[in-house]
């Protein structure tokens, strides 16, 4: 459902991601006749990933004819306005998309410049639309979102993304958990950050993401009042790679180990 308080990008944003979001509802209720093919160890893409992709673009340059594109699937398109760029990763979660676990999302953000101004996280099985705009607030559907206010290690609930793929992570990962900290890999790091957002983890760390993984997410959690840096504590910026964003309270709690 749109509302009144959406800017008009957001409309369009989730136009577009409910347009194909409808397609991967009926592929996902059809899931073997998916074409699989693995681009690395682990990293799935299938024909949905594909197409997705393709509505999403077709929909948002109808709109935005001369914005760039930076996408998981195609790649960068420059476009005559180098000042706005939309950010895409079709289905963040192809793997759990793959296996029948309806934990997957379309992710959609769109970057002025170097800032990410606006983003939106979709997933169509539990038709949860999540967006924020600079400035605007975090939401889900028409609710308010604001990140949790737990400030007990152990009593917290953290996401973790591909943390495994790190030596000195899983050292840090695994002496967080002998501290009663519990973990998270749910197979989405653009949901997890929704999840920051919305309150229900606490934290999302993650390493080795792409920007389409994480940008959306990233303008979620900080609107709903969260901390976002590199998991050394530096500033954020589009060519991080690793992320700590958490409810505040807890950042440099986490940092510190
Ligand atoms: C993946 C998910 C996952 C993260 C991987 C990503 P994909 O994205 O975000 O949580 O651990 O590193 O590649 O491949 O499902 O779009
Ligand atoms: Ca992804
Ligand atoms: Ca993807």
């Amino acid at each position: 459902m749109i509302t009144n308080n959406q800017p008009p990008i957001i409309n369009i944003m989730e136009k577009a991601a409910r347009t194909a979001g409808k397609k991967l509802i009926r592929d996902f209720g059809e899931l073997e006749k998916l074409q699989v093919s693995s681009k690395t160890l682990g990293n799935f893409v299938t024909n949905a990933d594909v197409r997705t992709e393709k509505i999403l673009k077709e929909s948002l340059e109808y709109h935005y004819p001369n914005y760039g594109f930076i996408m998981e699937e195609e790649g960068n398109v420059t476009g005559k306005d180098k000042d706005n760029t939309f950010v895409i990763d079709p289905i963040d979660g192809t793997s759990n998309f793959i296996h029948g676990i309806p934990h997957f999302c379309i992710a959609i953000a769109k970057l002025s410049n170097d800032t990410i101004s606006d983003g939106i996280i979709f997933n169509p099985i539990t038709n949860e639309f999540y967006w924020a705009s600079k400035g605007k607030g975090s939401w889900l559907n028409n609710q308010r979102l604001r990140v949790s206010n737990r400030k007990k290690l152990e009593e917290c609930v953290i996401g973790a993304s591909s943390i495994e793929k790190d030596l000195n992570s899983i050292d840090k990962l695994n002496f967080l958990k002998k501290n009663s900290v519990s973990f998270r890999n749910m197979g989405s790091a653009a949901l997890d950050l929704a999840y920051v957002a919305s309150g229900k983890l606490d934290a999302f760390w993650g390493y080795n993401l792409n920007l389409w993984d994480i940008a959306a997410g990233i303008i979620l959690a900080l609107e709903a009042g969260g901390t976002v840096t590199t998991s050394n504590f530096d500033k954020w910026d589009i060519s991080s790679r690793d992320i700590l964003a958490s409810n505040s309270f807890i950042h440099s709690k986490v940092l510190k180990i």
